[in-house]
C-alpha cells in the first residue's frame, strides 16, 4: 500500500501536466515558466539599490510594492496615468509594476508599448468576462493580471491603454540562434541560468533570460532580455510568415502587416517577446484564450505544430519593433 500513496503525494507536489511538456498537447514549461514550489524572494536588507543611468535609490521593499513600483527612469516615458504609477488598493495593482512604466514587459507578462488603445481595451474586456484565460491557470502572474482586470473600472482602463498605445516600443529582445543554450531554472516566473555555468542542447525549445538578472530583479526598465532561438528557426519563420509555408497556414502580415508591426486594432508582433508569442499561439490553439477578435486567428492555427509557433516566434521577435 505504500507506493500508491506515495504517487498520490508526488502528483499532488508536482503537477507533472504542466512542468514536463515539450510537445503540442501540454504547456510547454519554457513558455509557461512556473515558480518552483516554496521558492521565496530574498528578504529585504534596508540596503539601498541603484541601477546605471539612474540618480534614484530604493530598498527592495519599496522594488516589490505592487501600488507604487520603482520608476528608475523617469524621463524616458511621460506622466504616468494614477493606474499605471499605482493602481488602486484593494485589487488593481499599478500596471507599470508588471508591464514596467515604459511598457516593455518581461517574458511572463506582456510588452504593451505600442499597442492599438482599442486592442488593450478589448483585452482587458475579454479577461473581465473570462473568454481570456491561461493553459496554465496555476501561473501566479496570469492569475494576478485576471485580478486587476476584475478590479480595474472602465476610466482606468482607457487610461492605461491611451497611456500604453502612446508609448514607442525600444529594441528589448536580442535574438540568437543557438545549438546550445544555459542550463536553466525558474525564478520569478522566469527562466534564468542555473549556477553552475553548464550548457544542455536547445532543442524545440526558446530559452529567454534577462541579459543582467540583477537589473531585471530590480525591475530596471532600461535592461532587456536575451531569446535562444533554435538554428534555423528565423528562416523557416519568415517562409510561414509571409507566405504561409505552402499551405501550412495564412501569411501573418496580412493582419499583422508586412514588418509585423501590426495593422488598426491587429496587434504588433515584431521585436516583442518570443515566449509570450509561443503562450498565445497555445493558448488561442487550445481555446483558453478566446476573446472576441480571436476567431481572426482560428484558420491560421489550425494546422500549426509547437515547432511552427517556435519559428514563427523567433521570426516575430527578431524584427525591428
Ligand atoms: C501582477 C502583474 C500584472 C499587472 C499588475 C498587470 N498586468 Fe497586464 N498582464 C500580466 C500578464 C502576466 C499578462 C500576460 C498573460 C498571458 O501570458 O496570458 C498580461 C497581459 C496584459 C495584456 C495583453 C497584452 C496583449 O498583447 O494582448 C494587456 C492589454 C494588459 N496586460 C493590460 C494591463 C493593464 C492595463 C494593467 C493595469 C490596469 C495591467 N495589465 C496590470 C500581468 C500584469
Ligand atoms: C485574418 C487575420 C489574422 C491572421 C492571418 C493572423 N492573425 Fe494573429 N491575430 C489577429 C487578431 C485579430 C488578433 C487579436 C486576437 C484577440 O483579440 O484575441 C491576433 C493575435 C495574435 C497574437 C497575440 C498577440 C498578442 O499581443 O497577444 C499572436 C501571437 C498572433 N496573432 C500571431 C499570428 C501569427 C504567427 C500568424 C500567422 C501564422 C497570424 N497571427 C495570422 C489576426 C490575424
Amino acid at each position: 500500500m505504500k507506493l500508491p500513496i506515495v504517487l498520490l503525494l508526488a502528483a499532488l507536489i508536482v503537477p507533472v501536466h504542466y512542468s514536463l511538456g515539450e510537445d503540442a498537447t501540454t504547456p510547454p514549461a519554457w513558455a509557461f515558466a512556473a515558480n518552483p514550489p516554496g521558492l521565496t524572494p530574498p528578504a529585504d536588507d534596508g540596503h539601498a539599490r541603484t541601477v546605471p543611468g539612474s540618480a534614484r535609490s530604493f530598498t527592495l521593499t519599496q522594488i516589490r510594492d505592487l501600488y507604487n513600483p520603482p520608476d528608475w527612469h523617469p524621463d524616458d516615458h511621460p506622466a504616468m496615468p494614477e493606474v499605471v504609477g499605482h493602481g488602486r488598493n484593494p485589487g488593481v495593482y499599478a500596471c507599470g509594476y508588471c508591464h514596467l512604466p515604459n511598457g516593455m514587459g518581461r517574458p511572463e507578462n506582456a510588452s504593451l508599448a505600442g499597442l492599438p488603445a482599442n486592442y488593450i481595451a478589448q483585452q482587458m474586456a475579454d479577461f473581465k468576462r473570462g473568454a481570456r484565460k491561461s493553459s496554465a491557470p496555476h501561473l501566479v502572474p496570469q492569475a494576478f493580471m485576471l485580478a486587476v482586470a476584475a478590479a480595474a473600472n472602465d476610466q482606468e482602463i482607457a487610461q492605461a491603454a491611451q497611456y500604453f498605445s502612446g508609448l514607442k516600443p525600444k529594441p528589448w529582445i536580442k535574438v540568437i540562434e543557438s545549438d546550445t543554450v544555459p542550463k536553466t531554472e525558474v525564478k520569478g516566473w522566469m527562466l534564468v541560468e542555473a549556477p553552475g555555468a553548464q550548457r544542455e542542447p536547445i532543442g524545440e525549445r526558446i530559452i529567454e533570460m534577462p541579459v543582467d538578472l540583477e537589473r531585471t530583479e530590480l525591475r530596471d526598465a532600461n535592461s532587456g532580455f536575451i531569446a535562444y532561438v533554435p538554428p534555423g528557426s528565423i528562416a523557416r519563420g519568415a517562409a510561414l510568415a509571409t507566405e504561409g509555408g505552402g499551405g501550412k497556414t495564412q501569411a501573418c502580415t496580412i493582419c499583422h502587416g508586412a514588418d509585423l508591426r501590426g495593422i488598426g486594432p491587429v496587434p504588433a508582433l515584431a521585436g516583442r517577446s518570443p515566449s509570450y508569442l509561443v503562450r498565445q499561439l497555445y493558448d488561442m490553439q487550445s481555446g483558453a484564450r478566446n476573446g472576441a477578435w480571436a476567431a481572426l486567428m482560428k484558420t491560421a492555427l489550425a494546422k500549426l505544430t509547437l515547432a511552427d509557433m517556435v519559428d514563427l516566434a523567433a521570426y516575430a521577435a527578431a524584427q525591428a519593433p
